[in-house]
């Protein structure tokens, strides 16, 4: 099925028959280190800081882990090479990209699909954002200062009971991001993300540093770094289904792969690097991050008794008590959340910059008219999401969950993998972009080359995996809808 696609000469004849388009002056990365860094920026977020160390607390800890950077290695990095091939062959977005590479215009609808990925993502994750703004605002502020553990747990319920507050910190969010994509790739996004990640990784230091040497923090890091593969089937063999499709999603979700998001900072980058070299780059620093948030979080859990295994409110419930009951924890809780803000920061005002540069392509329009647009369709897209803990409580799917719930599972559970599937096939098929000339884009420049015997391995197992744990994480939700559960 998977053989050679259209080659270079018909790329460029592709690139050709967008004139007006292909006009638009294309703005590169000032640096190396600028791209390395935005790229991780938009991998590391939410997905590292919250629900990482949740759910590698939920399934058991390092036997988790160790499933999770396996699937990273073989399903994650070749994609996150291949996101990166297209956008730099092309040097356009997902709006143009499939196109030019594929001048028959067969992938022309796979544009969409990246568009409403990202337009998804964000849907919930203005959201979530909002809340680490707020939290890091209620610590500093010291809301929290003397409250007993339902005290805690009551300031998270009011919150998501208020949608004023929702909606407020929700608008600061976009508004924050939208100002920074205003002043530009180099000036506003570079500039700004190189310096939250710089202070994201020190706080992160400082932070495991605190987290580490408090008394009792080592049956943590017992829990956390001492491989248990019995816990995965505590619950049987769907137990373990259940931490295999878990794990498979968070490398998906962490990379922010099968939905362009990553393509278009490949599209803004010169041929002095190959690919591969710069892609674990990226992925080593974005599972550094994941890894050193469980150094933050578990030793902390344990040094105060509190079990590590509390679901998404691990963040907003758990810790909050944590930091209560610690000495200088009111400046330890706010500047853990300055790191979540950061993390989650990051990838708002990378996914924003994909979303407007796509609109300034397909639409041949100016950044400010794009900015202004794309920032009126978040805002309004944004708001179920963050009524749907109050107002819109009564909307839920069975199996599945809130309104932000089913925006996660449309985005994580089904078109990150999905469109991971595709950009494979549009990679290596005879009917997308082709495996030589994919080959020849992700090995140009110094680096790591692609490694050729991977190919029997994209071809047929990654296809193979992909549908049936697919399918695995479907079959459980049949079950219920069809009263069989
Ligand atoms: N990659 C982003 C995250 O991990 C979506 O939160």
């Amino acid at each position: 099925m998977l053989a050679e696609g259209a080659g270079a000469a018909e790329a460029a004849e592709g690139a050709e028959n967008f004139p007006a388009k292909a006009a638009v002056p294309r703005e590169h990365f000032a640096s190396r280190l600028g791209f390395i860094l935005i790229s991780a920026g938009c991998a590391i977020g939410l997905g590292n800081v919250w629900r990482f160390p949740y759910i590698a607390g939920e399934y058991g800890g390092a036997a988790f882990i160790l499933m999770y950077l396996v699937f990273l290695v073989i399903l994650g990095l070749p994609v996150m090479v291949m996101e990166f091939a297209v956008g730099r062959a092309s040097q356009r977005s997902a709006a143009l990209a499939f196109d030019i590479l594929q001048p028959s215009r067969r992938w022309h609808w796979f544009s969409w699909w990246a568009y409403i990925g990202c337009m998804l993502l964000m849907m919930f994750y203005t959201t979530v954002c909002g809340w680490m703004l707020a939290y890091m605002a209620k610590m500093a502020t010291g809301t929290f200062v003397g409250l007993d553990p339902d005290g805690v747990a009551g300031v998270f319920g009011a919150m998501l009971a208020n949608p004023g507050e929702m909606i407020g910190w929700m608008l600061v969010v976009i508004l924050i991001g939208f100002a920074v994509c205003s002043f530009g790739l180099q000036k506003g996004v570079e500039r700004v993300t190189k310096v939250m990640m710089v202070a994201l990784l020190l706080v992160m230091g400082v932070l495991v540093v605190r987290s580490v040497t408090l008394p009792g923090a080592a049956a943590g890091l017992e829990f956390y770094l001492v491989p248990d593969f019995s816990k995965m089937f505590e619950g049987g063999w769907a137990g373990f289904g259940d931490a295999v499709y878990a794990a498979m999603g968070q490398a998906f979700f962490t990379l922010s792969l099968g939905i362009s998001a990553m393509e278009v900072f490949g599209s803004r980058i010169g041929k002095k690097h190959s690919l591969t070299g710069e892609a674990l780059r990226i992925c080593g620093l974005d599972t550094m991050v994941a890894i050193l948030a469980g150094f933050i979080i578990f030793p902390a859990c344990f040094a105060f008794a509190v079990a590590p295994d509390q679901g998404p409110a691990l963040v907003f419930v758990t810790l909050p008590n944590v930091f209560e009951q610690m000495p200088l924890g009111q400046l330890w809780g706010t500047l853990f959340f300055v790191f979540m803000s950061f993390a989650a920061l990051s990838t708002i005002i990378a996914v924003f910059e994909n979303i407007i540069t796509f609109t300034m392509e397909r639409w041949n329009l100016d950044r400010r008219t794009a900015i202004l647009r794309t920032g009126a369709l978040i805002t309004v897209l944004s708001l179920p999401c963050a009524l749907g803990f109050n107002v819109l409580a009564g909307v839920t799917v069975p199996g599945i969950g809130d309104i932000q719930s089913i925006e996660d599972f449309i985005v994580s559970n089904n078109m990150l993998p999905l469109g991971s599937l595709l950009y494979v096939v549009f990679c290596l098929s005879r009917k997308g972009w082709g495996w030589k000339n994919f080959l020849k884009e992700a090995d140009t420049g110094a680096g790591a080359p692609f490694p050729r015997w991977s190919r029997v391995w994209l071809t047929y197992g990654l296809p193979a995996l992909i549908v049936v744990i697919f399918i695995m994480g479907y079959v459980p939700k049949f079950m219920l809808w069809l009263g069989l559960a």
